[in-house]
């Protein structure tokens, strides 16, 4: 439910993660009506400018990445008029009275629910929530939120949750992952569990592998500090991708709990079959872009966008920018089938999609067909066009003979909704102010995710080979292609 009063305060607030998802978010769900009558949002961050310094640089974010006709200039202002900006610095003790006299400076202090949105650095997180117990604005009522990457392997996300833990308890603690409030995302499982049909063909039996892909056509940008020291395991398999093989393979659970459906995903991380040295080298394929022709005209290399005043000097990266490999979920319903996940950067296209491969027809009996591939394909598209289309055999209209024509049953969000997707952080930051952690991901979650990935990222730091280079704006490395050549599969492209 809904609370009276919220002070939402976001450290890293004059970021670019504010100031482009967290505080148009905010927007949105204002102007809808959503945000508790009460709430004040407090910018935190070492820019020395004061409540109006802030309100300004919120309303430039908010014009930049706001579309135009959801620009209302009265509930600008209504939003700005909720802005405060504290200067302070999480590192060192120092301002941190300012914060605690803001919050507790209030009618209803004490019934105010405080969130404390970490948009900053993982090394801050510890620091900051052992800051916000000192000055003690911790409550029972009180939620922290945490942005990926929670640590760097198992023992640093072990320690930034010990040290998050020792000031919030599990149940207030909401590690984001954005994937998981995406519309597409969520309706993966109302596809899967509130329809009859799919439900008995989604296993072994009838399954013959599931693709998952996440291809962005964007480079490193101007994020090369943090990527050349996360790479795209890192950066994306840890967490979206293997959230979607969980929500793809999951057991239903008897009801959409904010435990049950956590605990039905922590059940496929640990069912994954782990990977060994010989493994990593054969199943898994990473990449880095080279220069190359996209859409946009000519980029650089990965190499040369790093080449930026923080990291000069460090061209020859072997970071990956881009990952194959295949998994296998080792329980009964998924034993024998490979789940293929791949991403990367400056790739040809930007598609986030699940395909679920069904095995060929028990067998041929229309003249002609034998030979002729006529597997059901269900694809589930995540972004950029949410929707779902099933491939499906037919027969070629004509009065001479049968012959097989592939077709497909499409279904556009769009079309079918006449409303506005919310973006992911909408949905996401609501579930934060009412209390809800279904979305987010707990810890045991995190932390077999990193339990699982941890041998890749160790074997490739042991491999004399470095990251194959792909052309900008190409599918990635032809080794992605080869992984499931060699088991006699491919790519499914959208067409
Ligand atoms: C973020 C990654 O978590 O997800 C980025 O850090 C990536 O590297 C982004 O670009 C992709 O998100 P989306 O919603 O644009 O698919």
């Amino acid at each position: 439910t809904l609370p009276q009063a919220c002070d939402f305060t976001v450290f890293g607030g004059t970021g670019d993660l504010a100031l482009r998802k967290i505080l148009p978010a905010l927007y949105h769900r204002d102007l809808e009506g959503h945000l508790p009558p009460d709430t004040r949002i407090i910018g935190v961050s070492r820019s020395e400018i004061d409540d109006d310094g802030y309100r300004a640089e919120v309303r430039a974010g908010l014009e930049t990445h706001l579309a135009p006709e959801h620009l209302d200039p009265d509930a600008v202002e209504r939003l700005l008029g909720r802005l405060h900006h504290l200067c302070l610095d999480s590192g060192s003790g120092e301002g941190w009275h300012l914060l605690h006299d803001l919050l507790k400076d209030r009618p209803h202090a004490d019934e105010t629910v405080r969130v404390f949105y970490l948009a900053v650095a993982p090394r801050l997180f510890g620091p900051t929530c052992a800051r916000l117990a000192e000055i003690d604005v911790v409550d029972e009522r009180a939620r922290v939120v945490m942005e990926k990457p929670i640590g760097h392997d198992l023992a640093s996300a072990r320690e930034v949750n010990d040290a998050v833990g020792e000031v919030f308890e599990e149940r207030q603690i909401f590690r984001i992952d954005h994937y998981l409030g995406k519309e597409s995302v969520q309706n993966l499982l109302v596809t899967r569990f509130a329809n009859t049909f799919l439900e008995p063909l989604w296993s072994s039996r009838w399954v013959d592998h599931v693709q998952i892909t996440v291809a962005e056509t964007v480079g490193v940008g101007s994020r090369g500090g943090y990527y050349d020291h996360a790479g795209a395991l890192r950066d994306m398999v840890q967490n979206h991708l293997l959230q979607l093989l969980c929500l793809v393979a999951m057991e239903p659970p008897t009801y959409v709990g904010r435990e049950n459906v956590r605990d039905e995903k922590l059940k496929v991380l640990q069912a994954l079959k782990p990977l060994s040295p010989e493994d990593v080298d054969r199943d898994t394929v990473r990449g880095q872009y080279a220069a190359g022709l996209t859409a946009e005209g000519p980029v650089p290399s990965y190499a040369d966008d790093l080449a930026g005043p923080e990291t000069a000097g460090a061209p020859d990266s072997w970071t990956e920018t881009f990952v194959a490999l295949k998994a296998e979920v080792r329980n009964w319903r998924w034993a024998g089938v490979p789940f293929y996940l791949r991403t990367g950067k400056r790739m040809d296209r930007r598609v986030s999609e699940i395909v679920v491969v069904f095995k060929e027809p028990p067998h041929a009996m229309f003249p002609g067909s034998e030979g002729v591939t006529t597997a059901n394909r269900l694809h589930i598209c995540v972004q950029p066009d949410e929707g779902m289309r099933l491939h499906l055999t037919a027969k070629e209209p004509g009065p001479g003979g049968i012959r097989l024509r592939p077709v497909s049953l499409d279904l556009s969000y769009a079309d079918a909704f006449d409303q506005r997707s919310p973006e992911a952080y909408e949905r996401l930051l609501m579930d934060v102010i009412r209390g809800n952690p279904t979305l987010f991901m707990r810890r045991d979650e995190v932390e077999a995710a990193w339990s699982w990935v941890e041998p890749v990222l160790a074997r490739w730091a042991d491999s004399p080979e470095r990251p194959r280079r792909y052309p900008a704006g190409t599918p990635g490395p032809y080794a992605a292609a080869a992984l499931l050549e060699r088991d006699g599969r491919a790519w499914q492209e959208t067409d």
